[in-house]
């Protein structure tokens, strides 16, 4: 396999972590996917591993409420429990919280952030905050947008144009590709761009609140 290039076939489930306290401190580059439940988040991953679930999968939403670590030689993917389940209580809400402010201020070596979209609808609310997190932050992230395979063509090319205008008040740069984990598609882009921020991106410098969102 070439330098450039992480090798998604060579990985390790490391292990689950539902609370504070179980977040281990790590230096390994890491790669994390964000999204609301149900969105698609364990369903890339296991896409991008060319696995069938090495991350769990439901059609239920609200099926990943811990952390969870899948180890490359060269780098870590980190997928987040989903955010905006509404039937989830008031106590898990307030542990999503804790759990992912942690996570984003312990000093990680965070690479890149794929923040999951679906394509099919403008972004939630909680979408647009977690956006703008992001957008203030000192993380690199993409956008990607799940579950492509639902749309036609004509329905595809009218959502690229409204998404266009739904995420213009992004600052930064950002990417934003078109995914499937049905057909397969925009997995080898996700791939490139996941591999050079393990490989090529810079660690970010400072920490920083996830607090406000
Ligand atoms: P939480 O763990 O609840 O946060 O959800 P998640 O974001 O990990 O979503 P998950 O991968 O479990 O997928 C949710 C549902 O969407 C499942 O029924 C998947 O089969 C389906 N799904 C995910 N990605 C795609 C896709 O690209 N195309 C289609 N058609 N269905 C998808
Ligand atoms: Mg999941």
């Amino acid at each position: 396999m070439a330098d450039n290039k992480l090798n998604f076939q060579d990985v390790q489930f490391e292990g689950s972590v539902g609370l504070v306290r179980q977040l281990k401190h790590s230096d390994l580059p890491e790669i994390v996917f964000s999204g609301k439940s149900n969105v698609g988040k364990s369903s890339l991953i296991n896409k991008l591993l060319n696995r069938k679930s090495i991350a769990k999968v439901s059609s239920t939403p609200g099926k990943t409420q811990t952390i969870n670590f899948f180890r490359l030689k060269k780098a870590r993917l980190v997928d987040l429990p989903g955010y905006g389940y509404s039937k989830v209580s008031d106590a898990k809400k307030e542990l999503w919280g804790e759990l992912m402010e942690t996570y984003f201020s312990s000093g990680r070596d965070i690479r890149l952030v794929v923040q999951l979209l679906d394509m099919r609808h403008p972004p939630t609310k909680d979408d647009i905050g977690m956006l703008k997190y992001l957008d203030d932050s000192r993380y690199d992230f993409i956008v990607v947008l799940t579950k492509s395979d639902k749309l036609n063509k004509t329905q595809t090319e009218k959502r690229l144009n409204e998404i266009e205008h739904e995420l213009d008040f992004i600052k930064k740069d950002i990417i934003a590709v078109p995914f499937s984990s049905s057909n397969g598609q925009g997995v080898d882009e996700v791939r490139r761009l996941i591999s050079k921020a393990a490989l090529e991106g810079k660690k970010p410098q400072t920490d920083q609140s996830v607090q406000d969102l």
